[in-house]
């Protein structure tokens, strides 16, 4: 999985810098292409040199250096990338990350990516282990940050200690499952809908609403990455067929019904993104209605298949809650009326989450009544997470 993907190498100012000459040496042997960004500090430990001729591409050490490919380009670099990893992260550097301080070309790379970051964690144990630091991994690791834990050992200070990087067997590894090699639901099968339905009152015309697909589209690229046998299976969107996955494209409740009731006979999870139409038109014209001689139109809308509460068979049922009041209480009575394993109950009243934006702000209900309320977060960030649950409930624990 290493094999033609761009990986940042961010090295921070840390005694374990110099490790990170074997880590970026073993992700090129893999075939990746390592475009290490060091921070300041990092050059007082391990020279861009090293990295240069281990990776034989150019090393930024500088956000305004003149002689960098990258230079002033931290967003290229940022999208470039197919997995950001730091190694080592120092306390410092995480509370940057944490905060969103973007001072160097590292923390401004972090900053504009949208591909995982991996942090592995190397500093002294009393840093580590202080509140602050602690404080600033959890953000980090709700944002969606993949956070390697530092390993107990000797460290710079001489004595024992929680502070040391991780082997580099534990990083590369991650690295790997990251990118979708070793990931957690390697050979399971999940099925994802997406989209609004839309039912149709005559040839030119249908009910419908403001789902994009993009957060059923995050859910399915996330399982794709992390390993999965993908099927998603979208109502009408603008969004270009992801990679790596089978697309069944449907319209109206009715054949996303067909759909799911197919793709679930072999499925592991089913996560229903989608928003699908409660109410479709009765009949639907055969030609396009006409307006003459009509001050008003009365539609006679019959109820939709509930595709999730019928849905038959021994796998993971997921579902999302679009909810503008009473958030959690109706997604828990939804839960229990689908009879769902797990709830996302999304909360549409706050413009930067739901339908047609790039991020949500959700909690998620499980059968044991565990509710869990996430901070806004990338609609990829909020698909980690919901898989970090699924995961477990699939019996294949990350
Ligand atoms: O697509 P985006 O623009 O990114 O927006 C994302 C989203 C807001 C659409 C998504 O996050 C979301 O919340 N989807 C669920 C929308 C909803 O309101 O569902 P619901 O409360 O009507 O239904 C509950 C669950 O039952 C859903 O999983 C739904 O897919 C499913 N359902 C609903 C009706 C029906 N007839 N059959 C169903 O299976």
């Amino acid at each position: 999985m290493l094999k033609g993907k761009t990986i940042v190498l961010g090295i921070t100012g840390g005694i374990a810098a110099y490790k990170a000459a074997e880590i970026a040496s073993k992700l090129t042997q893999a075939g990746a292409r390592v475009e290490v960004v060091m921070t300041d500090a990092a050059t007082k430990f391990i020279t861009s040199l090293t990295l240069r001729n281990i990776t034989g591409r150019p090393v930024v050490t500088d956000m305004f250096e003149p002689a960098s490919e990258w230079s002033v380009e931290h967003i290229a670099l940022s999208e470039a990338a197919d997995a950001v990893l730091v190694a080592p992260a120092t306390a410092n550097t995480i509370a940057k990350f944490a905060t969103g301080i973007a001072d160097n070309m590292l923390t401004s790379v972090v900053l504009a990516t949208k591909a995982p970051v991996i942090i592995a964690c190397a500093m002294n144990d009393n840093m580590y282990s202080n509140p602050v630091t602690q404080e600033n991994i959890e953000k980090l690791k709700d944002r969606g940050f993949k956070i390697i834990e530092p390993a107990y050992g000797r460290l710079a200070s001489g004595k024992m200690g929680k502070g040391r990087l991780a082997e580099l067997e534990v990083i590369i590894a991650k690295v790997d499952e990251v990118l979708g090699g070793r990931g957690d639901f390697k050979s399971k099968r999940i099925v994802v809908t997406a989209g609004g339905t839309q039912e149709p009152l005559d040839p030119v015309r249908h009910i419908s609403n403001r789902s994009s697909g993009k957060m059923g589209y995050a859910m399915a690229e996330a399982a794709r990455d992390r390993g999965a046998d993908v099927t998603l299976i979208a109502a009408p969107t603008s969004l270009p067929d992801p990679a790596g996955m089978t697309v069944v494209h449907v319209r109206t409740a009715v054949q996303m019904k067909q759909a799911v009731d197919k793709a679930v006979k072999k499925a592991d999870a089913l996560i229903m993104a989608a928003a699908v139409a409660d109410y479709q038109p009765k009949t639907a014209a055969k030609g396009k209605i006409k307006k003459e001689s009509k001050d008003s139109l009365t539609l006679e809308l019959v109820r939709t298949p509930d595709i999730l509460g019928e849905v038959k068979g021994n796998f993971v049922k997921v579902g999302f809650a679009a909810e503008s009041e009473n958030t959690v209480a109706n997604a828990k009575a939804k839960l229990a009326k689908k009879n769902l394993d797990l709830i996302v109950a999304n909360d549409i009243t706050d413009p930067q989450s739901g339908f047609d934006v790039d991020t949500n702000k959700v909690t998620l209900l499980d059968r044991s009544g565990k509710v869990e309320a996430l901070p806004l977060m990338s609609k990829r960030q909020v698909a980690e997470q919901i898989l970090d649950r699924v995961g477990k409930l699939v019996g294949k624990v990350d």
